[in-house]
């Protein structure tokens, strides 16, 4: 069977011309503030956020999990990680002023620690954005019903606006790298602490667009995880 290459000749020729496909003026448009957000404090040095095992270790040993212990996590560990993950997409790439900060949002569902709920994560803090009751049925997060039968979902946003205004295509695609990096930054140390889940892109965008805040433009989901205790506990 061939293949017609013509449709994908466009795609190819926008990652070379780094043209924004849109008026280029992203920087001009904010995602859209999460108004009376309880700010939460998340200790970063807390002692569980260190490994149990050294990257070795947790390579060999890993593998992605759908089936998940009910056990609460607490919370505070996933948020700590993210907010890592996060902060070393800044450094690594340094591409926040130009292309835009990536985001990360938790969907406590079963929680340790601090109560459930909609916890928005950025390289320098967190809040609680909403009770997990906005949510309404869990099992909407996601097109498969186990990724919600663990502790949570975390989630990547990009700013799509201000990637496409920095590169066009190619600033396209380096935002979902970045996006890339942190969900498997954040799902491998999730399992060097014993923790186990997937990467998965069958997030449904629309069942957060409220809650998130997603205009699908300037805040869009991009890869997420889940996250759970192992079955067993
Ligand atoms: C970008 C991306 C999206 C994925 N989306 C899903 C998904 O929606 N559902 C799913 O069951 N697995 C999905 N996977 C696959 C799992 O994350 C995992 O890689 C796969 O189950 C293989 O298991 P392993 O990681 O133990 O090798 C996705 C993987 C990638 C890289």
């Amino acid at each position: 069977m061939r293949s017609d290459q013509r449709p994908l000749r466009s795609v190819l020729d926008g990652f070379e011309s780094r043209k924004p496909t849109s008026d280029g003026r992203a920087a001009l448009r904010v995602p859209e503030p999460f108004e009376g957000a309880e700010p939460v404090d998340i200790d970063l040095s807390v002692h569980d956020l260190e490994s149990r095992r050294d990257l070795f270790a947790t390579l060999t040993a890993r593998r992605s999990m759908l089936r998940y212990s009910r056990a609460p996590v607490r919370t505070e560990l996933v948020i700590g990680l993210l907010q890592e993950a996060l902060a070393r997409d800044t450094s690594t790439w340094s591409l926040d002023e130009e292309a835009g900060p990536l985001e990360g949002f938790v969907f406590a569902l079963r929680s340790e620690g601090l109560p459930t709920g909609v916890y928005r994560v950025t390289a320098s803090g967190c809040s609680r954005v909403a009770p997990v009751e906005v949510i309404g049925e869990p099992e909407e997060l996601g097109v498969q019903r186990e990724f919600v039968t663990g502790g949570g979902v975390i989630s990547v946003f990009g700013d799509l606006d201000r990637a496409d205004s920095w590169a066009g295509s190619h600033g396209y695609r380096i935002c979902l790298v970045r996006a890339a990096m942190v969900a498997y930054d954040f799902h491998m140390r999730l399992q060097s602490t014993g923790l186990v889940g997937t990467i998965f892109g069958g997030f449904i965008a629309a069942s957060v667009r409220d809650t998130a805040k997603s205009d699908g433009v300037t805040r869009q989901p991009l890869l997420s995880s889940t996250y759970a205790h192992p079955i067993g506990l």
